[in-house]
């Protein structure tokens, strides 16, 4: 028995008069003045079948049997319809039915399987096999399973090779935490799943692959976002005897494919770069959004001294010209008070001022300030009248970061953050490392291999938070795409670098040996970059969260809430493993 001729895409007006038989799913039944059509539905389209009720009391009555999400082989003439859908491929024909068998029966499944669906997140992920079902889902895997090969081509021509590496491999510190695993061989000792497959590609770069890549899952436990999973995938890349300009220029010559291949765009000339410096004094962040200007114009020293505390009292004062909405209402000013006091964002309190269209100024500081004051500022900030300044004031770092998410709501709320317009641009020239209060120490901006810039070398022993990192990262649209940096390929500055980020020699030692083993014999320059993929799906894919371009993710509480992982598991696995749980975990064993 065959059980389809064709999918339920396939069939065309040029295929009327043959017989054919599909599988698939019923999307939907419908009874028309003595017809029942039926969509059938499979992973590549639409079908219309139809039963005249008159014609065929058995097959009639099979098809009064059948429900939604059924599994169903039929038979049938292809015929011309007489009112055809042209929103469909398949919409000039239907199937005259001979004959309908169910494969399957289905319970009524907890939403509905259409474009625009009835369920929430929750229910969705949940029956994610069914939520699969439908077509924006299933264009997202497309379009991954479609990026993917053409990562895999553009990198293969350009004599990159594939090469796995493990993924229960030893507990290093990158960043986050590591996802343990517990060895029953070595009781009392443990793998850890790969944060990126960071340290195996320096090696390969030692073995001499001088091009590697891979497309790979990397597990991460912190705390999850909309653009965070514990477990993601990266296109992870490394080269030999190559310098940052060598990298960028590589890269950016994907991503141009990519964005040529996947989304038919054609991105030209190079990609703009900013330092992190500027990145940070313009935008107040290290992934701007560059679809559109409204750069922070710093205040702080002309609105100083006017007898205003807040200004007065602040490290930073910086200006926003948010375009031409000097007509803002009250109501939206303080819809916008309200954004930038909300707890995530933190001021406390906005200032604007408004330049109205016949060159007066309203302002929430009148009293402190004069029309000579805002028009300074305006003039600062390239104000025509019309025009609306939103200023901050405060603790600098916290108000850049708070500026920074009022620029990105005034370009939501002006529209100028549309999803099919790309900006990319390279962030560049990252410090190698930051300060951190709590724990009084440096730690690696990017990762402890990171190679310091050249020039700032002799600033380690100094002045450390002034040195610049030879690393990188690709910016598209506010999303950080991707990061990498050239490496340390020499054990003397490898060595130094672990006793600047507080490693005593013993630590470095057990921790990292093998590498400082490795660069004793011969390790060439070398440097890499690793895209965030899910990432880069979902920004291709127009979607604002990872999770919708990942065939199986985990909820925001790092959960499977559909097989319902983590889980419990039994004494005797424990016992094996040599564990035992303490606290509340006890109560957990099965
Ligand atoms: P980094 O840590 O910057 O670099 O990671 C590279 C890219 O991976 C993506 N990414 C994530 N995506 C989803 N969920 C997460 N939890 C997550 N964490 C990171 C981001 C990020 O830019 N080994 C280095 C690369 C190198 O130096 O070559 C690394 O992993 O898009």
């Amino acid at each position: 028995m065959m059980y389809r001729t064709h999918t339920c895409g396939e069939l065309r007006l040029s295929d009327a008069g043959k017989t054919v038989t599909l599988s698939g799913w019923v999307q939907r039944l419908r009874n028309l003045g003595g017809m029942t059509f039926i969509d059938l539905r499979d992973r590549y389209g639409i079908t219309q079948l139809v039963v005249n009720n008159e014609d065929n009391n058995a097959l009639s009555r099979q098809v009064k049997e059948l429900g939604r999400e059924y599994v169903v082989q039929v038979t049938g003439k292809v015929a011309e319809r007489s009112s055809k859908n042209t929103k469909i491929p398949t919409g000039e024909i239907e199937i005259l039915l001979d004959s309908c068998k169910v494969l399957n029966s289905a319970d009524l499944p907890p939403f509905t399987i259409e474009d625009e669906t009835d369920g929430g997140e929750e229910l969705r992920m949940k029956y994610r096999y069914l939520d699969l079902r439908r077509n924006p889902a299933r264009k997202a895997l497309e379009l991954r399973h479609k990026m993917a090969l053409e990562v895999r081509k553009y990198l293969s021509d350009q004599n990159f090779i594939e090469i796995e590496t493990p993924i229960l491999m030893k507990s290093t510190p990158e960043g986050a935490r590591d996802f343990v695993v517990p060895s029953r061989l070595n009781p009392g000792q443990f793998y850890a799943l790969p944060q990126s497959p960071q340290v195996f590609k320096q090696l390969l770069m030692v073995a001499g692959y001088d091009r590697y890549f891979q497309i790979v899952k990397c597990f991460r436990d912190e705390d999850f976002r909309a653009d965070r999973q514990p477990e993601f995938t990266q296109i992870d890349c490394e080269m030999s005897f190559v310098d940052q300009e060598d990298v960028l220029k590589t890269f950016e010559g994907l991503t141009k494919h990519l964005f040529k291949s996947v989304r038919n765009i054609d991105i030209t000339g190079d990609f703009p770069r900013m330092s992190y410096a500027d990145a940070m004094k313009y935008y107040g962040t290290d992934k701007p959004d560059i679809r559109f200007e409204m750069r922070f114009v710093d205040i702080t020293e002309v609105a100083s001294g006017k007898g205003f505390r807040v200004f007065d009292d602040a490290e930073y004062t910086g200006a926003i010209c948010a375009g031409n909405c000097a007509k803002y209402s009250r109501k939206e000013l303080d819809q916008l008070t309200d954004f930038v006091k909300r707890p995530q964002i933190g001021a406390k309190g906005l200032v604007y001022v408004k330049y109205n269209e016949d060159g007066t100024f309203k302002t929430s500081v009148d009293k402190f300030f004069g029309e000579d004051d805002f028009k300074q500022w305006c003039e600062m900030c390239n104000a025509k009248p019309g025009d609306l300044l939103l200023i901050l004031a405060g603790n600098k770092n916290k108000t850049l970061t708070a500026l920074g998410e009022l620029r990105l709501e005034m370009g939501n709320r002006l529209g100028l953050r549309d999803k099919n317009k790309f900006a990319p641009l390279w962030v560049v020239d990252f410090p190698l490392l930051e300060w951190d209060e709590e724990t009084q120490r440096y730690y690696a901006m990017h990762h402890p291999f990171t190679s310091p810039k050249e020039e700032d070398i002799e600033l380690l022993d100094s002045d450390p938070g002034a040195v610049r990192a030879n690393a990188y990262d690709l910016v598209i649209n506010g999303v950080e795409i991707g990061g990498g940096s050239i490496r340390i390929h020499n054990d003397v500055l490898q060595q130094k670098m672990f006793k600047v980020l507080g490693f005593t020699e013993e630590e470095a030692e057990s921790q990292f040996g093998f590498l400082m083993n490795a660069f004793k014999y011969g390790a060439p320059p070398h440097g890499g970059v690793a895209f965030g993929f899910d990432r880069w799906v979902s920004l291709f894919a127009g979607m604002d969260s990872i999770r919708e371009v990942i065939a199986f993710p985990k909820n925001n509480a790092g959960r499977d809430i559909m097989n319902d992982a983590p889980s419990p598991i039994s004494k005797e696995q424990l016992d094996e493993l040599m564990i035992e749980l303490k606290g509340e975990a006890k109560k957990r064993v099965l």
